[in-house]
């Protein structure tokens, strides 16, 4: 933890060209183009030669306060923090939100204390906002209700190792509108890449991300598309994307939700209008019989685990990213 510095110190990327720096990752839209492509090389290098950096982060602390259940998130933030030579520590918030005992500032001004980051799932977007806004030091969106970053974040990487060129590749979510379907858009907006989000009428993806989704689009050439016909969506592309159709915090409408999401389903049937190579991808955990039947979850073109293991590489680059060492990024031709 740095006590000297009491603000965050805003957008380094333009201050020092060739580095990119951020304060926080509270959304994907944090990062911008050149971020989620720190990101992603950073990731690469962290998986293929992790004994460079086993003492990158010594002697940094992280806390996360969790409001919300997790396997993957909870568990590949601390093996990566460790991994990096830092401490983690969790908060289990599932009973009480976070700021029931004392106001969110109070929370903030004690944890810069303490930590040198904070790693908050929460249910309100506003909950991780605030932190930021109080915390002098850097803190992670680890899921709330609108977005999740870290994900979306390791699915792209996952479909990089897969297909190399994101550009040339098209991915097809099915399901609910939710936070992964949201930052799917938004980094594949970044990205330059494509996307075709399937919902139900009525479970459509928030009208904000989707506008900062299009506005982002028109500078990285990005395709965006809405639909409400899955089979459509699906027709010829490179990645079949699902996700529960209850999200953590909806429970009460599963029954509801149960009647309408059924033609969305994730079966074999589907999975025949897309390419023949294409994977299917889940951020799990999953619904079996639900969202996706057994048969494609199993099948040989399911990344579902490396989706799961790539959370470890792309949070230890998000962690050494937020935690002040600048990452020179890659040359690359403007038409490259
Ligand atoms: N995908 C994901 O965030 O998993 P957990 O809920 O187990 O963290």
């Amino acid at each position: 933890m740095n006590h000297q510095l009491q603000t965050k110190p805003p957008e380094a990327t333009e201050t020092f060209p060739g580095l990119f720096r951020c304060p926080d990752l509270i959304s994907t839209r944090d990062l911008g183009p050149r971020g989620v492509e720190a990101v992603l090389h950073l990731a690469g290098l962290m998986k293929s030669r992790p004994s460079v950096f086993q003492r990158a982060l010594a002697g940094r602390q992280m806390v996360m306060f969790f409001e919300k259940p997790s396997l993957r998130t909870r568990l590949t933030f601390e093996a990566g923090m460790t991994s990096l030579g830092g401490a983690a520590m969790f908060v289990d918030q599932t009973k009480a939100r976070l700021d029931a005992r004392e106001t969110l500032s109070d929370i903030a001004h004690n944890l810069e204390r303490w930590v040198d980051v904070i790693v908050l799932r929460t249910f309100a977007q506003e909950t991780i906002v605030g932190m930021a806004q109080y915390a002098s030091v850097p803190v992670i969106n680890a899921l709330s209700d609108l977005e999740h970053p870290c994900q979306a974040l390791a699915d792209y990487f996952t479909l990089q190792e897969r297909f190399c060129d994101l550009k040339k590749i098209c991915l097809a979510y099915v399901g609910d509108g939710n936070n992964v379907a949201h930052s799917l858009l938004l980094t594949c907006a970044f990205l330059g890449s494509s996307i075709r989000v399937a919902t139900p009428a009525g479970y459509a993806p928030n009208a904000q991300i989707v506008a900062d989704a299009l506005e982002i689009s028109k500078l990285t050439g990005a395709h965006i598309e809405l639909l409400t016909e899955p089979h459509a969506a699906v027709a010829g592309v490179d990645a079949v994307y699902t996700d529960a159709w209850a999200s953590m915090g909806q429970e009460e409408e599963g029954e509801k939700r149960a009647q309408i999401f059924p033609p969305y389903q994730v079966n074999r049937k589907l999975i025949a209008h897309a390419a023949p190579h294409a994977v299917f991808m889940h951020c799990l955990p999953a619904h079996r019989g639900q969202e996706v039947t057994d048969e494609v979850m199993d099948s040989d073109n399911s990344v579902i685990f490396d989706q799961a293991e790539n959370r470890l590489h792309v949070q230890k680059a998000i962690l050494y990213l937020l935690l002040g060492s600048s990452v020179r990024l890659p040359v690359r031709s403007p038409h490259a």
